[in-house]
């Protein structure tokens, strides 16, 4: 969880290599679906370009089908979702259902002048959306992902006022989120302020010990 541009992709891809997790980002299945011209990329663009959230049905759907793949069984990172209340009690009650539980509901949080700098720069590749920063976590070769060798490009929802209203809908929308899993235990905070490696090896210690104390 965390405000745009906390820093929740360019966290999850480390971690992703780290823990060999399968990775669900609510964000890019949907930015995928609409370059694909999908039925759902239909019926999700305009709320997206808008900065405004997808119907919660509509993205509940999509994490649903992912929960029951093959791939998933043995654990998967969310990125993106849950969002609403009605999102994360779809999770509690779909995760139930299948006898399962979450490990730990992890917070990358910063201020909101550090997203309006940080979304500005931000370039994502066409084939894979892997995240760069042009200042702050450029690619080795300019325009062209590390990863992949595909073009990078600015992301349509990047725009000023966009950014202003996704900030707008995280505070008031995903935000009183933070209190239900710190209720339940499940919360860990980090600071998104800090540079990208450090913030990825605070991650990974707190995921790496919660490992072993499942492992107990
Ligand atoms: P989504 O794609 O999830 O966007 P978001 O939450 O606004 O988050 P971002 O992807 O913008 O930021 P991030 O935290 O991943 O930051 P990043 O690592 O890229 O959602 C998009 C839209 O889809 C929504 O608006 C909505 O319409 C819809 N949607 C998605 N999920 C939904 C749901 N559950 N319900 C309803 N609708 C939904 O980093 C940002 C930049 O900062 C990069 O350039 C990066 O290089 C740089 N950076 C990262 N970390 C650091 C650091 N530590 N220091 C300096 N720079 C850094
Ligand atoms: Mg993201």
């Amino acid at each position: 969880m965390g405000p745009p541009g906390a820093g929740k992709g360019t966290q999850a891809e480390r971690l992703v290599d780290d823990f060999d997790l399968p990775y669900y980002a609510t964000g890019d299945i949907l930015r995928a679906a609409v370059n694909n011209g999908t039925e759902l990329g239909k019926e999700v663009k305009e709320y997206m370009d808008r900065g405004e959230l997808v119907p919660d049905d509509v993205i509940c759907q999509v994490i649903m089908e992912r929960l029951d793949s093959n791939e998933a069984s043995d654990g998967f990172l969310l990125d993106g979702f849950p969002r609403t209340v009605p999102q994360v009690e779809a999770l509690d009650d779909a995760l139930d259902k299948r006898g399962r539980a979450l490990t730990a509901a992890l917070l990358v949080d910063v201020p909101d002048e550090e997203v309006i700098r940080r979304l500005s720069g931000r370039r994502i590749c066409v084939k894979n959306q892997h995240v760069y920063h042009v200042e702050f976590d450029p690619p080795k070769e300019e325009g062209v992902c590390d990863q992949d060798g595909s073009r990078l490009i600015q992301r349509d929802d990047d725009k000023p006022e966009t950014v202003q209203k996704r900030l707008d809908v995280y505070h008031e929308q995903t935000e009183p989120l933070i209190g239900r899993y710190e209720d339940r235990g499940l919360l860990r905070r980090f600071d998104g302020r800090r540079p990208p490696d450090e913030v990825h090896d605070h991650i990974r210690a707190t995921l790496a010990t919660l490992r072993l104390e499942a492992e107990l």
